[in-house]
């Protein structure tokens, strides 16, 4: 069982995660993305970016675990909200943008390989990723869950075969430099 599939767990993750949310990344993404465009989500989790995207863009949620994905829906009836795995993203849509925050971390190096393909599979021409991670050079495993730290250049180096990079930088979520986002530009549609 994934940690997210805990009542318990998703309850603790949602009080840990008052305060917190990526209208920074969001800020930055309406500089590149223009208003009403399509943005699918990956690891919405309580749905608090999703709501912000919604502001601006036509969303679709998604998530892995379905206890995430039924709360959304309870509270927001008629919702475009998905159980999707970001490894797979087992969809026959496609989206102008693909947004997460701090959920490809979750993934194993080859599993985040796989979700880049995928991504640039499910991307229209000209499509986005914009995706942050924590930062740093380690990988640990706290409460059965994966936490793959990444730096700049290795993301790069990552994204680089499907993307152009418009944009690399470390940022602060609750220590200074312990984030980083990723923006970058489908290369060519496959
Ligand atoms: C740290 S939480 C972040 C949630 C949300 N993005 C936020 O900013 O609050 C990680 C989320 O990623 C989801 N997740 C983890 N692995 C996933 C996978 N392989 N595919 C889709 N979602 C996944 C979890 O269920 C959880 O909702």
């Amino acid at each position: 069982m994934d940690f997210f599939d805990s009542e318990e767990n998703v309850n603790q993750y949602i009080k840990m995660a008052e305060g917190f949310d990526g209208r920074e990344l969001i800020k930055i993404l309406k500089n590149h993305l223009p208003p009403g465009k399509t943005v699918l989500e990956l690891g919405m989790g309580p749905g608090t970016d999703l709501d912000l995207l919604a502001g601006d863009f036509q969303v679709s949620g998604s998530d892995r675990s379905e206890i995430f994905v039924n709360r959304y829906l309870n509270q927001h009836p008629g919702a475009d909200v998905r159980l999707l795995d970001a490894v797979t993203i087992a969809t026959d849509d496609s989206f102008n943008c693909i947004y997460s925050n701090k959920v490809l971390h979750h993934l194993t190096r080859n599993e985040l390989i796989q979700s880049i393909e995928r991504q640039s599979e499910v991307l229209n021409p000209g499509g986005l990723v914009m995706h942050s991670f924590w930062r740093g050079d380690k990988e640990e495993i706290i409460e059965g869950m994966r936490f793959r730290y990444y730096l700049e250049q290795q993301l790069d180096k990552l994204f680089a075969q499907y993307f152009k990079i418009l944009d690399i930088q470390q940022y602060t979520e609750m220590e200074a430099g312990d984030s980083v986002y990723l923006l970058g530009r489908i290369l060519s549609h496959k």
